[in-house]
């Protein structure tokens, strides 16, 4: 009776070593299948079941009237906003649950789903979010009470009177309208879970593909709490996900049909998603109509910035934002330059698409702001004519000037952007491919030279400001440390492929001299990590990296305490080297850790508390400000207008490194995940609320064939305020590498007068642009 699986087994799931959700198999488990709509908008009639429970195998049909039962049809959102587990009335946008099928098999499961006949009356769906704001688009979110439109929220930053003014009376003003499209993370495990319910112990166990198992569990316990599943009696469980990159931070509907369904048979039952269902249905990404504008002198000195964004959140705001930034952190977009006046407004909008806004790769809403910033600066220096490296080069925030004050209210760490950019100028030539511009362009030739300066904001947050739901945003590190000198360290974060096992062990392993294979890192497991917010945003270095170093310092002091009886000196004569406590003067007279850890647990000093762990959560002071320079070099075929990235330098500013190889590995990997919105991933949607590449044939991921090889370096400026000087660095690429592609195509183009290109650039859309400026017939 009871759980059929025990911890030892369990323990196998948090190890790192390739164990994913799917190849959970408990005894008695279920499969779960989910039967979807096929319309954005439309009443649901009638859901008949009966073929499906003829279907062998087919235990139930679930739908939202049976969930209703236990008002679990709805959940709140990590935006506070609501979010339909199955709908009892009305679908909202194409593929969304409308019902969940449970078998024996998945096999079964799936032949159940196909015999569900569900009757539907279609309504004509809102694509456009513009269309969505006029006063006759009906008003999607009819289930709120007193709703008479389809407007979410609006947001303002900077200062808008000081704004207008300098816009006002400024040489020069640029605008250009941009739309970053929504598109989608594609890791490479889908979504899924393994809801296990003890009836016995009323106990769930949820194995489940998350990046935040703490938040989740929390969540769990407040949507499910009144039917009995408070947070006690529920364990969180991530193994290896597959890939999260902000994707796997919501909870989807599937998890919580899958713990209802196993809450009420007392059986486990597994959901995994299909590739489909996961490009279709969940979170997506970016989707910010964005119009920008940038005033400056004509002599080429920036003076302010304007950003209007209409965003577009599909049927609710299930955006994984900190709750007070609904935009995310995107009054970041300011960008590394010296000026003090900025204004920016969104408006949050719902329409007929799955809901989301979750920080793919990216702190939040950080690398749309980058790309608006980047992009009006390289439109800027077009308008004025001058090179813009010059311009800058001219703009930037000077070293010396850290801290700095962004005039939406951000104070950036530290940062030495004309070291950055130089590097990047010289690794690649930048003289010299403005020469062979120069010579190419002569021939007809199309080629073109793109910049990207960024200023990233990671590490939330300082829990004075930052919140999900309600909770703090900090994070944790417990350092065990056993008899034998050898550790065990559990985080509140949750690392996806990062290489947080790695690299954690090396901050203990420095701070401690505990070599770095005798430290085990886990995280991913409520019952026994300390409670923490999980990994997105590139926050684990800046947060729980953070943590692992002063609770190692802990740790070190009590060392100090007991190398000093041991050595029967006092605490002030000892000095420190990695790896031991030796005498002032005498080197010789000395305790290692290992020494000094066997006596805390064999030969402590009087009083002391006997053992040697340390807890400790970490509530930054500040973000951390990382930074980079990349420069894209690409050549355009004239005639079929095949763009290639000849070549592409990023160099990248992270503070202090904790481990090169990693640090190379998340920027390579970036840049591809930058490279994709640049020049091939959107989802598209037709004015049904269709979605016309919902597989993977048609949503273009692109592979190693087509990376170029990414030329990366580093330049060094520790951030003052974290202990070990590191900032994150997980997204910089992602978030920098898209407007210097973008830059360097729109200058390839520039010869036909082109100013501006919405990504993704493919060769398409020069071809359709060209022919629509009458440059080509
Ligand atoms: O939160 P997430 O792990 O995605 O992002 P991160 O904090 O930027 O860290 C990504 C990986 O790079 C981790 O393994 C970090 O420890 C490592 N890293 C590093 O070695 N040095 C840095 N200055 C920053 C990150």
């Amino acid at each position: 009776m009871g759980h059929p699986i025990k911890r030892k087994e369990d323990a196998r799931f948090i190890q790192g070593k390739g164990n994913y959700v799917d190849d959970i198999k408990l005894p008695g488990m279920l499969y779960m299948d989910i039967v979807r709509s096929p319309y954005a908008y439309a009443k649901i009639k009638n859901i008949n079941a009966e073929e499906a429970l003829k279907v062998p195998g087919v235990v139930a049909v679930v739908t939202g009237k049976d969930l209703e039962q236990y008002n679990l049809h709805w959940m709140p959102t990590l935006m506070s906003d609501t979010q339909m587990v199955l709908p009892t009335d009305t679908v909202m946008y194409q593929s969304q649950e409308v019902a969940a099928v449970i078998a024996t098999s998945r096999y079964a499961a799936r032949d159940g789903k196909e015999a569900v006949m569900v009757d539907y009356e279609p309504m004509q769906a809102v694509v456009d979010p513009y269309k969505a704001l006029e006063p006759e688009a009906p008003v999607l979110r009819s289930d709120k009470e007193g709703r008479t439109n389809n407007h979410i929220w609006h947001w303002e930053a900077g200062n808008k009177e000081e704004t207008e003014k300098v816009f006002a009376g400024a040489d020069v003003v640029v605008s250009e309208h941009m739309h970053i499209p929504r598109i989608h993370v594609a890791s490479i495990e889908t979504c899924g879970c393994v809801a296990d319910y003890d009836k016995v112990n009323n106990h769930l166990t949820m194995y489940m593909t998350t990046q935040a198992p703490h938040a989740i569990r929390t969540v769990i316990a407040l949507v499910a709490g009144h039917v009995g599943l408070t947070e006690e009696k529920v364990r969180v469980i991530s193994p290896d996900i597959g890939g999260g990159f902000g994707g796997k931070v919501p909870v989807y509907p599937g998890y919580v049909i899958a713990i209802a369904v196993s809450f009420l048979v007392g059986k486990p039952v597994k959901w995994i998603e299909d590739r489909s269902e996961n490009l279709q249905a969940d979170s997506f990404a970016r989707d910010y109509h964005i119009t920008a504008e940038m005033a400056g002198t004509k002599e080429g000195k920036i003076l302010a910035t304007r950003f209007k964004i209409l965003a577009d959140h599909g049927y609710t705001d299930a955006a994984a934002n900190p709750s007070k930034f609904p935009t995310g952190l995107f009054s970041i977009g300011t960008g590394s330059y010296d000026y003090g006046a900025s204004f920016m407004e969104a408006d949050a909008v719902y329409t007929n698409k799955p809901p989301g806004g979750v920080a793919y790769r990216c702190s939040f809403r950080v690398t749309e702001a980058v790309h608006a910033i980047e992009r009006i600066t390289d439109r800027f220096a077009t308008e004025i004519g001058k090179d813009p490296a010059d311009l800058r080069m001219e703009n930037f925030i000077k070293k010396e000037d850290f801290p700095w004050k962004s005039p939406t209210g951000w104070e950036y760490d530290s940062g030495d952007y004309h070291a950055g950019l130089q590097k990047a100028m010289d690794a690649i030539d930048y003289e010299g491919l403005r020469k062979e511009q120069v010579e190419k362009r002569e021939r007809g030739e199309l080629m073109g030279i793109g910049i990207s300066t960024f200023t990233e904001i990671v590490g939330a947050g300082p829990s004075k400001d930052f919140d999900i739901l309600g909770i703090k945003m900090f994070d944790s590190a417990e350092i065990r440390v056993h008899p034998t000198g050898k550790a065990i360290a559990r985080f509140g974060t949750k690392s996806q492929g990062q290489g947080h096992e790695t690299t954690y062990a090396q901050i203990v392993a420095e701070e401690l001299g505990i070599p770095a294979e005798h430290i085990q890192i886990e995280e991913g497991d409520t019952d026994t990590a300390p409670y923490g917010l999980g990994t997105y945003a590139s926050r684990s270095t800046p947060t729980a990296g953070a943590a692992a170093a002063i609770a190692a310092r802990k740790l070190r002091d009590k060392a100090r305490k007991i190398a000093a009886y041991l050595l029967e000196v006092s605490e002030e004569d000892l000095e420190w080297e990695p790896g031991k406590f030796f005498v002032k003067g005498a080197p010789e007279k000395a305790k290692t850790i290992q020494e000094i850890v066997f006596a805390a647990y064999t030969n402590h000093p009087q009083g002391m508390e006997a053992g040697f762990e340390a807890t400790h959560y970490y509530d930054p002071p500040n973000l951390t400000f990382p930074s980079g320079a990349y420069i894209c070099v690409v050549d355009i075929d004239s005639e079929t207008y095949e763009i290639k990235v000849r070549r592409f330098v990023a160099i990248d500013d992270c503070g202090n490194i904790i481990n090169p190889m990693i640090v190379q590995g998340q920027v390579h990997g970036g840049l591809t995940q930058g490279l994709a919105p640049a020049m091939y991933e959107e989802l598209i949607y037709d004015e049904d609320g269709n979605i016309l590449n919902g597989t993977l044939m048609d949503y273009l991921v692109p592979t190693a064939v087509e990376s170029p090889n990414w030329e990366t370096g580093h330049t060094i400026t520790p951030s003052p305020h974290h202990p070990i000087g590191a900032k994150g660095v997980g997204e910089s690429p992602t978030v920098g590498a898209p407007p210097a592609i973008a830059n360097a195509i729109v200058d390839a183009l520039s010869v036909y007068g082109i100013t501006h290109m919405d990504i993704p650039i493919t060769p398409y859309k020069i071809f359709k642009t060209l022919k629509e400026k009458g440059v080509i017939e």
